[in-house]
């Protein structure tokens, strides 16, 4: 009898901890959020890792009934680390959704993991036009190569400015950037007698630009991935490149906000286009700017937060509409076509190519409040990815 008894308790107390266990799973949602958080890429993860928790300090922890569980990966921005991570986090973790992938190739090797799990990834950081093609799973909260150097290529030939040397990273986003770049502008009667391709890894700018300063074009167009801006803008002013009078171009990632404000005075003037800046003048950026850097040490947000958070919203957004109660394909059909304000400006979710629409801003290197800032002087209305069309 009492041997029995205590069986039965132990029973009910195993079945007690089974359901308690399904219920604690069945109330959290869980997102693995895998980003470079150490070497190369270091501040696009820190950028987003900040971003994504100042979401969720302003707009709770529990959505629908489920509380949010954030598990941050560091992938190194090694392709072959941010698949083993995202299958680790489907099949163990069984995470609700991916996101993150601070490098094309990062959001490439997930991609057949989002498709096969059924798993929303919410790609915040990488911006090569063909990554949404690579997973139906695949939506895009940060923006497009082509999307940004297609304005700069309409901008740059009424502007003075005939012939171009184009130098980008020899990877998926450069690629676009130059081909892009280099199409419109051609279109538009500029020349380019040029373009030079750098390492990803490791790269060094330096017999690059001789190059370019013995070429002499009237201006070199650049595309590096954010963090390696300082690097390009610091070797393009010692070697005088300026002064001899070769503007440098290039969409916003070389005039990072995580790093803008310490490349110097030598940075005044130069000409980006891009998706979002720090100084953009609307009060929701004005109030996501100062939450920020308050709760970061002063740290400035740059594009690579507001696809953070804006990824972090359309998550939040997704998880209300199904009531808590979806799976992968319910989540990923209410990312579709969501549309709302960002500190960058008006974005919406293009529901057929799950890639983002927003407005491109022309801005100019400007010292506001005492700090050098990307100061917004002309906007290109809602754009599509141009990659799209081809
Ligand atoms: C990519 C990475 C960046 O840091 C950036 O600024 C733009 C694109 C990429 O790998 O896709």
């Amino acid at each position: 009898m009492h041997k029995r008894t205590l069986l039965s308790a132990a029973l009910a107390l195993a079945a007690l901890g089974a359901s308690h266990g399904a219920l604690a799973q069945a109330d959290t949602f869980k997102i693995g959020l895998i980003l470079p958080m150490t070497g190369q890429q270091a501040t696009t993860g820190r950028q987003i890792e900040a971003a994504a928790r100042l979401y969720m300090a302003q707009n709770g922890t529990t959505v629908a009934g489920k509380k949010i569980e954030l598990i941050v990966k560091d992938d190194t921005s090694l392709p072959d680390v941010t698949k083993r991570l995202a299958q680790e986090l489907v099949v163990n973790d069984k995470v609700n959704v991916l996101a993150g992938m601070g490098i094309t190739p990062s959001a490439m090797a997930t991609a057949p993991i989002a498709t096969q799990s059924k798993t929303p990834l919410v790609v915040m950081a990488a911006a090569t036009s063909s990554i949404t093609q690579a997973s139906p799973y695949i939506v895009r909260t940060s923006f497009t190569l082509p999307q940004a150097s297609v304005a700069l290529a309409d901008w740059v030939p009424k502007n003075g400015i005939k012939k171009v040397v184009t130098l980008v990273s020899d990877y998926g986003p450069g690629l676009d950037a130059e081909k892009y770049f280099k199409e419109r502008f051609i279109f538009n009667g500029g020349e380019v007698t040029e373009s030079l391709r750098v390492p990803l890894r490791n790269p060094d700018f330096a017999p690059f630009l001789q190059k370019v300063r013995d070429a002499k074009p009237d201006a070199l167009f650049v595309f590096v991935p954010s963090g390696a801006g300082a690097a390009v803008m610091k070797q393009f002013l010692e070697r005088g490149m300026d002064k001899a009078g070769i503007k440098l171009i290039g969409t916003g990632d070389i005039t990072d906000d995580d790093q803008l404000n310490d490349m110097g005075d030598g940075a005044l003037g130069v000409v980006t286009s891009h998706h979002y800046s720090a100084a953009h003048p609307s009060a929701m950026n004005k109030a996501f700017v100062e939450a920020f850097e308050k709760a970061n040490k002063g740290l400035r947000p740059n594009f690579m937060a507001v696809g953070g958070y804006d990824g972090m919203h359309v998550i939040y957004d997704a998880l209300k509409a199904t009531k808590g109660q979806g799976g992968g394909d319910a989540l990923l059909a209410a990312m579709k076509g969501q549309l709302f304000e960002s500190p960058r400006g008006k974005i919406f979710i293009d529901a057929q190519t799950r890639d983002i629409v927003q407005d491109i801003y022309l801005r100019k290197v400007e010292k506001k409040n005492g700090g050098l800032y990307n100061v917004e002087f002309d906007v290109i209305k809602d754009v599509k990815d141009p990659g799209k069309n081809k």
